[in-house]
Protein backbone atom coordinates (compact mmCIF):
# COMPACT_ATOMS: atom_id res chain seq x y z
CA UNK A 1 0.00 0.00 0.00
CA UNK A 2 1.34 3.25 -0.90
CA UNK A 3 2.04 5.84 1.62
CA UNK A 4 3.13 8.46 -0.98
CA UNK A 5 0.53 11.11 0.63
CA UNK A 6 0.82 10.04 3.90
CA UNK A 7 1.98 14.13 5.62
CA UNK A 8 -1.68 14.89 3.16
CA UNK A 9 -3.07 12.46 5.01
CA UNK A 10 -1.64 12.69 8.52
CA UNK A 11 -2.81 16.21 8.28
CA UNK A 12 -6.07 15.73 7.13
CA UNK A 13 -6.69 13.73 9.89
CA UNK A 14 -5.10 15.19 12.68
CA UNK A 15 -7.43 18.54 11.66
CA UNK A 16 -9.95 16.30 11.95
CA UNK A 17 -9.35 15.10 15.81
CA UNK A 18 -6.79 17.64 17.09
CA UNK A 19 -8.90 19.25 19.30
CA UNK A 20 -11.20 16.45 20.36
CA UNK A 21 -10.99 13.82 23.26
CA UNK A 22 -8.90 10.80 22.87
CA UNK A 23 -7.32 12.71 19.26
CA UNK A 24 -4.33 10.39 19.72
CA UNK A 25 -6.19 7.08 19.23
CA UNK A 26 -8.60 8.52 16.75
CA UNK A 27 -5.90 9.84 14.34
CA UNK A 28 -3.63 6.20 14.75
CA UNK A 29 -6.65 4.61 13.91
CA UNK A 30 -7.15 7.00 11.04
CA UNK A 31 -3.66 5.69 9.75
CA UNK A 32 -4.03 2.59 9.80
CA UNK A 33 -7.06 2.24 8.01
CA UNK A 34 -5.96 4.27 5.21
CA UNK A 35 -2.50 2.06 5.56
CA UNK A 36 -3.36 -1.00 7.22
CA UNK A 37 -0.45 0.26 9.17
CA UNK A 38 1.16 3.06 11.25
CA UNK A 39 3.96 4.13 9.55
CA UNK A 40 6.78 4.75 11.51
CA UNK A 41 6.77 8.01 10.08
CA UNK A 42 3.86 9.17 12.04
CA UNK A 43 4.54 8.56 15.04
CA UNK A 44 7.38 10.52 14.63
CA UNK A 45 5.33 13.34 12.39
CA UNK A 46 2.58 12.82 15.51
CA UNK A 47 5.11 13.30 18.15
CA UNK A 48 6.06 16.48 16.98
CA UNK A 49 2.74 18.23 15.90
CA UNK A 50 0.90 17.18 18.83
CA UNK A 51 3.92 17.95 21.07
CA UNK A 52 3.45 14.41 22.90
CA UNK A 53 6.14 11.71 23.61
CA UNK A 54 6.96 9.04 21.06
CA UNK A 55 7.44 6.82 23.77
CA UNK A 56 3.48 8.25 24.55
CA UNK A 57 2.33 7.04 21.06
CA UNK A 58 4.22 3.89 21.30
CA UNK A 59 3.12 2.97 24.32
CA UNK A 60 -0.47 3.51 23.12
CA UNK A 61 0.22 1.46 19.23
CA UNK A 62 1.74 -1.58 21.28
CA UNK A 63 -1.03 -1.66 23.99
CA UNK A 64 -3.85 -2.16 21.63
CA UNK A 65 -3.43 -5.48 19.78
CA UNK A 66 -4.90 -3.20 16.86
CA UNK A 67 -2.43 -1.39 16.18
CA UNK A 68 -0.20 -2.52 13.36
CA UNK A 69 3.49 -1.25 12.85
CA UNK A 70 4.30 -3.05 9.79
CA UNK A 71 2.55 -3.20 6.30
CA UNK A 72 0.35 -6.12 5.89
CA UNK A 73 1.50 -8.71 3.31
CA UNK A 74 -0.53 -9.03 0.38
CA UNK A 75 -1.01 -12.28 1.81
CA UNK A 76 -1.14 -12.99 5.59
CA UNK A 77 -0.63 -16.42 7.49
CA UNK A 78 -2.33 -16.58 11.03
CA UNK A 79 -0.83 -19.63 13.11
CA UNK A 80 -3.33 -20.93 15.80
CA UNK A 81 -1.04 -21.40 18.71
CA UNK A 82 -4.28 -22.04 20.76
CA UNK A 83 -4.22 -25.36 23.30
CA UNK A 84 -5.40 -27.52 21.03
CA UNK A 85 -3.26 -26.37 17.97
CA UNK A 86 -0.52 -26.51 20.49
CA UNK A 87 -0.64 -29.60 21.64
CA UNK A 88 -0.58 -31.03 18.14
CA UNK A 89 2.49 -28.95 17.54
CA UNK A 90 1.54 -25.60 16.15
CA UNK A 91 5.03 -24.25 17.16
CA UNK A 92 6.67 -26.29 14.60
CA UNK A 93 4.49 -24.78 12.10
CA UNK A 94 5.41 -21.31 13.09
CA UNK A 95 9.09 -22.04 13.17
CA UNK A 96 8.57 -23.37 9.68
CA UNK A 97 7.24 -20.46 8.57
CA UNK A 98 9.73 -18.21 9.47
CA UNK A 99 12.16 -20.24 8.65
CA UNK A 100 10.98 -20.72 4.83
CA UNK A 101 10.26 -16.81 4.57
CA UNK A 102 12.69 -15.34 6.81
CA UNK A 103 10.80 -13.03 9.08
CA UNK A 104 9.45 -13.10 12.64
CA UNK A 105 5.91 -13.10 13.93
CA UNK A 106 4.48 -9.91 13.37
CA UNK A 107 6.62 -9.19 10.55
CA UNK A 108 6.20 -8.90 6.74
CA UNK A 109 9.00 -10.38 4.31
CA UNK A 110 10.77 -7.72 2.21
CA UNK A 111 9.00 -8.62 -1.01
CA UNK A 112 5.52 -7.59 1.42
CA UNK A 113 4.16 -11.41 -0.11
CA UNK A 114 3.49 -12.64 3.16
CA UNK A 115 2.93 -11.55 6.81
CA UNK A 116 2.66 -13.49 10.10
CA UNK A 117 0.47 -13.52 12.83
CA UNK A 118 0.16 -15.85 15.56
CA UNK A 119 -3.19 -16.34 16.76
CA UNK A 120 -5.34 -17.49 19.56
CA UNK A 121 -7.75 -19.94 18.47
CA UNK A 122 -9.29 -20.00 14.74
CA UNK A 123 -12.28 -21.66 16.00
CA UNK A 124 -11.56 -24.94 14.32
CA UNK A 125 -9.92 -26.77 16.93
CA UNK A 126 -10.80 -30.08 15.32
CA UNK A 127 -8.89 -29.98 12.79
CA UNK A 128 -5.47 -28.77 14.74
CA UNK A 129 -2.76 -27.62 14.16
CA UNK A 130 -4.25 -24.86 12.18
CA UNK A 131 -2.87 -22.31 10.25
CA UNK A 132 -4.83 -19.98 7.86
CA UNK A 133 -3.54 -17.83 4.33
CA UNK A 134 -6.22 -14.85 3.66
CA UNK A 135 -9.82 -16.63 4.24
CA UNK A 136 -8.69 -19.87 3.45
CA UNK A 137 -8.22 -22.87 6.15
CA UNK A 138 -5.68 -25.66 6.26
CA UNK A 139 -6.51 -28.17 9.20
CA UNK A 140 -4.05 -30.97 10.55
CA UNK A 141 -1.08 -29.15 8.90
CA UNK A 142 2.56 -30.92 8.84
CA UNK A 143 5.35 -29.00 9.03
CA UNK A 144 6.50 -30.40 5.72
CA UNK A 145 3.64 -29.69 4.32
CA UNK A 146 4.31 -25.69 4.56
CA UNK A 147 6.59 -25.30 1.48
CA UNK A 148 4.61 -26.76 -0.68
CA UNK A 149 1.20 -24.74 0.37
CA UNK A 150 3.57 -21.03 0.65
CA UNK A 151 4.15 -22.01 -3.07
CA UNK A 152 0.52 -21.52 -4.31
CA UNK A 153 0.68 -17.86 -3.47
CA UNK A 154 2.07 -15.33 -5.39
S1 LIG B 1 -6.90 -23.88 19.25
FE1 LIG B 1 -6.34 -23.70 17.19
S2 LIG B 1 -8.23 -23.55 16.20
FE2 LIG B 1 -8.76 -23.62 18.26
Amino acid sequence: METKNLDADLERIVKKWKDKKGSLIMILHGMQNLYGYVPRETALKLSQTLDVPLARIYEVITFYNYFKLEPPGKHNISVCLGTACYLKGAADLIDEVKKLLEINEGETTKDGLFHLDVVRCLGCCGLAPVMMIDEKVYGKVQRKQIAEILQNYH
